[in-house]
């Protein structure tokens, strides 16, 4: 096995425990590699003005994949306020880093696994015929596009003059809000490139391929936001009938999904959508698979970057507990996506395995997965604190 360097950014709060986590999973595991640590959040921020310094930029175009954490966002006052003193009115603006990242990199593509594990006491249940209760499996895996739609940044409040005509060009702008007065208009832009669309079509596709899903779907709202919904839908067509016949291509609106998410979420197989609604989907199915302990990521560029990552934050109230009780599942599955991206697909079914072994037999388990709040007494309660967890996980690799 050839030796990996892969960049570690753990970040800020629980990012820094759960990567720590992951990569002692990692080397029991036997995978060959060195970590070359990264400075990014919020004491860079603080100390330099600065979350995502050039050097950690550097170390990451160098070696092309990372490991991520967490880090910790605050509004733009608060985050001036916190700035060393050095620093203060000397006109930095903080911005998020993990956006950052995306943005330079180009991070285009999104995919979230959401599938349930034998014995999570969180899996979602519901009620089945006769009153009984039946535990859907859910496999799903949510393929968001990652730069555009809703979160390009492209907005206004009160527009320039510019914008207001470009806008007036539109009938429906016209008939609907011509009237209105431009300070009292506040608009997001939704946008979306073919480019990018037909990208994460096409690596929704690949996935779907690759690892045998039956189907794709395509979650956006084309009966209503004809141009960019309609534009994923029109490419999936095109896309699914030239390369992918074998894949089934289904659509469903977004807002019908998050309906039928209670009812039939084992039927569905890979779901593909832009920004928003990627995001909106990817929560709410991690919702059903156990949530934020168990909700991992990966983020692919064009160009060969990979940054692989736990869905949640840095979760600041539980960041200065002396032992540590998150759950650190969220970023070895992540780990495990990293694996795979590698063609470590022995080392990562390996640990898939250690974890799916760990939660059905059900002795261990973080305060999350005991329906505790999460306080600082949870292991003396009985819950396994982080490194338990892990401690547990890495166990089973020595019996099998
Ligand atoms: P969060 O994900 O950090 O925490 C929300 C709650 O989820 C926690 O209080 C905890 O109850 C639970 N939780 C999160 N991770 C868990 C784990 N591994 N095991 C068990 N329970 C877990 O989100 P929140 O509180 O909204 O944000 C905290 C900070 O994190 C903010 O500064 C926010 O901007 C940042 N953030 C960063 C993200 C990133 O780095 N990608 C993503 C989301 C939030
Ligand atoms: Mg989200």
């Amino acid at each position: 096995m050839t030796k990996r360097t892969i960049v570690s950014l753990p970040g800020d709060g629980i990012g820094v425990v759960v990567l720590q986590q992951a990569i002692r999973v990692l080397d029991a595991a036997g995978f060959k590699a060195d970590y070359i640590y990264g400075d990014i959040g919020w004491e860079f921020w603080c100390k330099e003005g600065n979350p995502l310094p050039q050097r950690t930029i550097d170390l990451i175009e160098k070696h092309k994949i990372a490991l991520f954490g967490a880090i910790t966002s605050k509004p733009i006052d608060e985050a001036k306020a916190e700035l060393i003193s050095e620093l203060q009115d000397k006109g930095f603006t903080y911005s998020s880093p993990i956006v950052g990242l995306r943005q330079l990199f180009n991070l285009d593509i999104c995919v979230r696994p959401c599938k349930s594990y034998k014995g999570n006491p969180l899996n979602f249940v519901r009620r089945g015929k006769g009153n009984t209760i039946d535990e859907p499996m859910v496999d799903v895996v949510i393929f968001r596009q990652n730069t555009e739609c809703l979160y390009s940044g492209v907005e206004w409040t009160n527009p320039p003059a510019q914008v207001h005509q470009a806008l007036m060009t539109h009938p429906k702008f016209v008939e609907n809000f011509g009237k209105v007065p431009v300070n009292e208009l506040s608009i997001s832009t939704r946008i979306f490139t073919r480019t990018a669309t037909n990208r994460i079509l096409m690596a929704a596709f690949e996935h779907a391929k690759k690892y045998g899903y039956k189907s794709v779907t395509v979650c956006e709202k084309p009966n209503v936001i004809r141009e960019t919904s309609g534009l994923m839908w029109k490419l999936a067509k095109e896309i699914q009938k030239n390369s992918f016949p074998e894949i089934k291509l289904l659509n469903t609106n977004i807002d019908a999904q998050m309906m039928w998410l209670t009812k039939n979420p084992e039927e569905y197989d890979v779901i593909v959508a832009g920004n928003m609604f990627g995001d909106i989907a990817s929560d709410a199915f991690a919702g059903l698979i156990g949530g934020l302990g168990f909700a991992c990521s990966a983020q692919f560029s064009s160009d060969g970057i990979a940054v692989f990552e736990p869905t949640h934050g840095s979760a600041p109230k539980y960041a200065g507990y002396e032992v540590s009780i998150v759950n650190p599942i969220a970023m070895i599955e992540s780990a495990c996506m990293m694996l795979d991206y590698l063609d470590e697909k022995k080392i990562s079914s390996k640990i898939r395995k250690a974890v799916a072994d760990v939660i059905e037999e059900g002795k261990v388990r973080t305060y999350d997965m005991m329906k505790m709040t999460g306080r600082p007494d949870v292991v003396q309660n009985g819950a396994a604190s982080t490194s338990q967890m892990t401690d547990a996980i890495i166990a089973k690799f020595k019996i099998t």
